[in-house]
């Protein structure tokens, strides 16, 4: 039943149609038309303004800890360590750490180096050496709400190849942030981080991406990293995900370590950078909830 002008938004907002969601669901049917590799997004992921309230201060608290554990990543330390001051700091701000037992997962943080694309497990002998790039992935749950960002880190002398990987990713997220604007759609930004990635010789992880985010840790829509402009799921105010961009040295292929079940590494053993933050779309561009 098509929703009349004077009804009760769909949002529950208790606001009428006209006043509140309309002119969004028309600008995604004309986009739709204009557009046949379009996709419209499900309401359910459309947060509400108390929702945003509170994955905004999500994504504060997981920046916070992100912030603390950067001051204490550098050579000599183990991964176990800066697991153990994930923990602590979370703890601290009245967070929660959602990696742990997190379908599984052993540790409270994601830790990965050199050749592991993402999912790295925190480990006591795993000591950071100068030349190493990681990634420190951590989300954090605040009053049931979730926020998700990850940084690189270049320990002591890296080569230039490898700071210049770490840099052209950042781009590649920064750029998409730059183009996730509402009326876009997934593959708009997709097809910029690829152009980017493989105009520097780099490749762009396939099977694993962003999401949505905010009310769980992985929710729709599930955000690929390549993408053809045009196509995808149209973003809208109120959409709150995940950019996560895992960039290759190398080839993109990667594979799953039998053994935990977890980690994740280049196939050709080359390097891989990552940057990820969480971001609202609003009404007129986007918020970072999460760096
Ligand atoms: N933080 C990762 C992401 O960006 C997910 C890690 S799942 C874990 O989606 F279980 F490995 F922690
Ligand atoms: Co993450
Ligand atoms: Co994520």
């Amino acid at each position: 039943m098509k929703l009349g002008r004077n009804d009760a938004c769909w949002c529950g907002s208790g606001r009428k149609y006209k006043s509140c969601h309309m002119t969004m669901d028309s600008r995604v049917e004309q986009l739709l038309h204009q557009y046949r590799g379009m996709l419209a997004p499900p309401r359910e992921i459309i947060k509400t303004p108390e929702q945003i309230d509170g994955i905004r201060r999500a994504g504060e608290i997981n920046t916070m800890v992100l912030d603390t554990v950067s001051e204490h990543v550098k050579e000599g330390v183990s991964t176990g360590e800066l697991n153990r001051i994930v923990e602590e700091r979370t703890k601290e701000l009245g967070g929660i750490c959602a990696s742990l037992d997190y379908e599984g997962y052993p540790k409270s943080v994601c830790t990965s180096i050199n050749e592991v694309v993402c999912h790295g497990i925190p480990d006591d002998r795993r000591i950071l050496k100068s030349g190493d790039i990681v990634n420190i992935d951590c989300t954090t749950i605040v009053d049931g709400y979730y926020g998700d960002a990850s940084r690189m880190y270049m320990i002591g002398k890296v080569s230039e190849a490898r700071q210049k990987l770490v840099r052209v990713t950042k781009e590649c997220l920064d750029e998409a942030v730059t183009i996730a604007q509402p009326w876009t759609a997934l593959g708009d930004f997709g097809y910029a981080i690829n152009k980017r990635a493989t105009d520097n010789g780099y490749s762009v992880v396939r099977e694993i991406g962003g999401h949505g985010v905010g009310l769980d840790f992985h929710e729709d829509p599930w955000v690929p990293h390549i993408g053809t402009p045009h196509t995808g799921m149209i973003l809208v105010p109120g959409m709150t995900i995940t950019i996560e961009p895992m960039i290759n040295m190398g080839k993109a292929d990667i594979f799953t370590d039998s053994e935990d079940g977890w980690t994740v590494y280049t196939e050709d053993n080359q390097p891989s950078a990552q940057w990820e933050y969480t971001i609202l779309i609003t009404k007129d561009g986007n918020e970072i909830l999460s760096k």
